[in-house]
């Protein structure tokens, strides 16, 4: 297939985007997997990142390392891709919130069996190593916000393949991961069999009603939000996880939804927060040098 001039310029607007913003080569290889269509051949892209302007030794050595990363793993490239094609990141019309969760749930069935890295973030470009990577600057940076501790019993909605369960076990009481997906809750599974305070449930996605009032010390929900705002199921959840967490009790949002708007995503945070008589204590921040995603902290009012 021949690939547009209009193919060419969309990589490149990736590439200066995100070479204005510091973000990571494996962030920006994830995000050129998810923008362009599959007709751009990561060999191509390879030609289009190395023909860039002139830049500084520090761009100059970022656009290298995109190079060699996409020349190196041009099979790993069409994988993301495949893995992020299954799921569509828009709401259908006439779909009601119950179509839109079932829907997701099969993409990331889809997804899961492609690439498990993948399907959870895109920026592993499929490997196991790099998303370990990545989990322990996530769960270092939960440590220091105080959600997790040996006395703690945590809820991570939208819990994937079970990364955070796998990697948080030994520092929580117990830690119940909840998921839409079949195909990511089995690879769950297989990583925390033998876990005994690990508990992993499908769910249905539309609320926290098979839990109790104030039975969580604190609530994850890492890269599952965008989901819930394109079901149209964001405000719900998050009343339910006021609900759900006990007094002082926080919750980790990170990424809210993907419309590219930290001052969109705060201004909903607050007001859910205010509405849920929650208050916000880190409010879009950028704490991670392996994962672009955006963190937001909330705590239910009460307690000590
Ligand atoms: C990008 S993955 C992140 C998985 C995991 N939190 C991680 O960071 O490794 C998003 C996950 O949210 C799940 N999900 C989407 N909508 C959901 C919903 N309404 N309730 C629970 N999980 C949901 C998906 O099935 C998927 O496993």
């Amino acid at each position: 297939m021949t690939v547009t001039e209009q193919d060419r310029a969309t990589a490149r607007r990736v590439l200066q985007d995100c070479m204005a913003n510091g973000l990571s080569p494996e962030v920006t290889v994830a995000r050129l997997a998810l923008c362009l269509k599959p007709d751009i051949q990561a060999e191509e892209l390879k030609n289009i990142a190395m023909e860039m302007g002139s830049h500084t030794p520090h761009q100059r050595g970022w656009l290298e390392e995109i190079a060699t990363l996409l020349s190196c793993q041009a099979d790993r490239f069409d994988n993301l891709r495949a893995a992020a094609a299954c799921v569509i990141h828009e709401r259908l019309s006439e779909e009601t919130h119950e179509m839109t969760v079932a829907r997701l749930a099969c993409g990331f069935d889809k997804a899961a069996a492609i690439s498990p890295a993948a399907s959870v973030q895109l920026s592993s470009l499929g490997e196991e190593e790099r998303l370990s990577a990545a989990t322990a600057e996530i769960t270092s940076w939960l440590e220091q916000q105080g959600i997790i501790g040996p006395d703690k019993t945590i809820l991570d909605i939208g819990c994937g393949i079970g990364r955070f369960e796998y990697a948080l076990c030994s520092r929580v009481r117990h830690i119940v991961g909840i998921d839409i997906s079949c195909g990511m809750l089995a690879i769950a599974r297989r990583r925390c069999a033998g876990l005994s305070n690990v508990e992993l449930r499908q769910t249905s996605g539309l609320d926290l009603g098979e839990f109790e009032v104030a039975s969580f010390d604190a609530i994850l929900a890492l890269d599952c939000f965008p989901y819930l705002v394109l079901a149209g199921i964001a405000e719900q959840h998050f009343s339910e996880m006021a609900r759900v967490l006990r007094p002082a009790g926080k919750a980790a949002i990170l990424n809210y939804s993907y419309r590219m708007s930290t001052a969109l995503d705060a201004c909903d945070i607050r007001r859910l927060a205010h509405m849920c008589a929650m208050d916000v204590i880190v409010d879009g921040e950028k704490p991670f040098r392996r994962w672009d995603g955006t963190a937001f902290l909330v705590r239910r009012v009460g307690g000590t």
